[in-house]
């Protein structure tokens, strides 16, 4: 063995932290604010609310909100983070990574790899597929790593997309699996395309709504395909605590899990059933939070392993426009059962402001 040579360590989520920004409007007002029936929203899309940034509240907050909840929460020393990587599509600048503003703002320097993952909403489970895989190859010595997933979707004022907006940031500590191991097998899919994408120097993205849709729903269908391979899907999928997708908006993940279910020749009420048991309530916080992009499938994640049993497995689809797709596998540590972090949930839930259409559309106006 060589003098550098090292130990692989055992790795997973050993904390996590959420935070939502302070605003929230319910769908209704915006229905009514764009002139659609608001079943649309809730019943079409499956949404309820959206998180809201105030004006002086960036991504940069958010992200490192959440990142100084998850080390707080972690109880290790700041000298053992050897990695920050934030996965946004929210860049404030082409250059300065997000995790320097974060990083900068907790205090972290040294000798850390300090950077910012760009692939539209897969961004943060790139980070996350990262820091394991650093930590798995015996690179990370017994360092550990802080990922973040932050981001703020906006749509141009009466894009179909508007109604799908929300805001939020989930930081984990990348180290002991406390919370959950972290498979070291996973299963990507990626194909070039232009669903969603937004050019530099614009605003607000560009989508090709149905594009999306099918390409989200092809990712899909390959990436439990390649999971599941020879065995018999009903065990498999009966053997998940929980499945957790990507929430751009509920009824995607609906979509999805009704074609993976044809693919795997599950007659529509056994697709239903595991949609109800599995599938639906990872989505409860997404639902009063709205898309925050690589956030999103980690505010599922969060939401399903609170409460686990030591053991208990849980499936992790995360999908990014452009696009590519990975499939990632985490089964419960002893620290799930007490989710420690529904705590930030609650609190940014209760504290926030409901505005109205009238103080949605005034926020648009001063932004502009
Ligand atoms: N009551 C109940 N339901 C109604 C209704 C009413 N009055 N009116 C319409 N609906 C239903 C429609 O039947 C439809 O349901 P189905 O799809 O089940 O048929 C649903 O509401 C949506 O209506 P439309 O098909 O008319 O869709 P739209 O033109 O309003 O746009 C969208 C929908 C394309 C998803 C749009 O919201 C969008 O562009 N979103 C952004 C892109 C996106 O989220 N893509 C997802 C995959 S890409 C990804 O995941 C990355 C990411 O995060 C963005």
């Amino acid at each position: 063995m060589s003098a550098t040579a090292t130990a692989v360590n055992p790795t997973g989520i050993a904390s996590i932290g959420l935070h939502f920004p302070a605003l929230s409007l319910p769908v209704e007002e915006l229905a009514e604010l764009r002139g659609q029936d608001p079943d649309k929203y809730r019943v079409g899309l499956g949404c309820e609310e959206m998180s809201i940034c105030p004006p002086d509240v960036s991504v940069v907050e958010l992200a490192t909100e959440a990142a100084r909840r998850a080390l707080s929460r972690w109880g290790g020393s700041k000298e053992r983070i050897g990695m920050i990587a934030v996965g946004t599509e929210t860049a404030v600048d082409m250059s300065r990574p997000l995790s320097a503003w974060v990083a900068d703002r907790l205090g972290l320097s040294g000798a850390i790899r300090s950077y910012e993952v760009k692939h539209a909403c897969y961004g943060g489970t790139l980070a996350v597929r990262q820091a394991a895989e650093w930590r798995l190859s015996g690179a990370a010595r017994d360092q550990a790593a802080l990922v973040v997933a932050a981001d703020v979707a906006m749509y141009e004022e009466g894009d179909p997309g508007e109604p799908t907006q929300g805001a939020g940031g989930v930081a984990m500590v990348i180290d002991e699996p406390r919370i959950a191991r972290i498979d070291p097998v996973s299963y990507p899919w990626s194909e070039p395309q232009f669903d969603f994408w937004r050019p530099v120097g614009e605003n607000y993205p560009r989508v090709d709504g149905p594009l999306s849709l099918d390409c989200y729903k092809r990712a899909a269908e390959n990436c439990f395909k390649a999971m599941i391979g020879q065995r018999d899907p009903e065990v498999v999928l009966r053997e998940l605590a929980a499945i957790c997708f990507h929430v751009p908006f509920p009824k995607m993940v609906r979509k999805a899990f009704y074609r993976v279910g044809e693919f795997l020749d599950l007659n529509a009420e056994r697709i239903d059933g595991f949609f109800q048991e599995k599938i639906y309530p990872t989505m409860m916080w997404n639902r009063l939070c709205g898309n925050a992009y690589t956030a999103s499938l980690w505010i599922s994640v969060a939401r399903a392993l609170k409460g686990l049993a030591a053991g208990e497995r849980v499936a992790a689809f995360s999908y990014g426009s452009g696009f590519g797709a990975e499939l990632m596998m985490l089964e419960a540590g002893p620290d799930a059962a007490a989710g420690a972090w529904e705590q930030d949930v609650e609190t940014d839930f209760r504290d926030r402001e409901r505005i109205d259409a009238r103080g949605y559309s005034e926020l648009r106006e001063s932004r502009s």
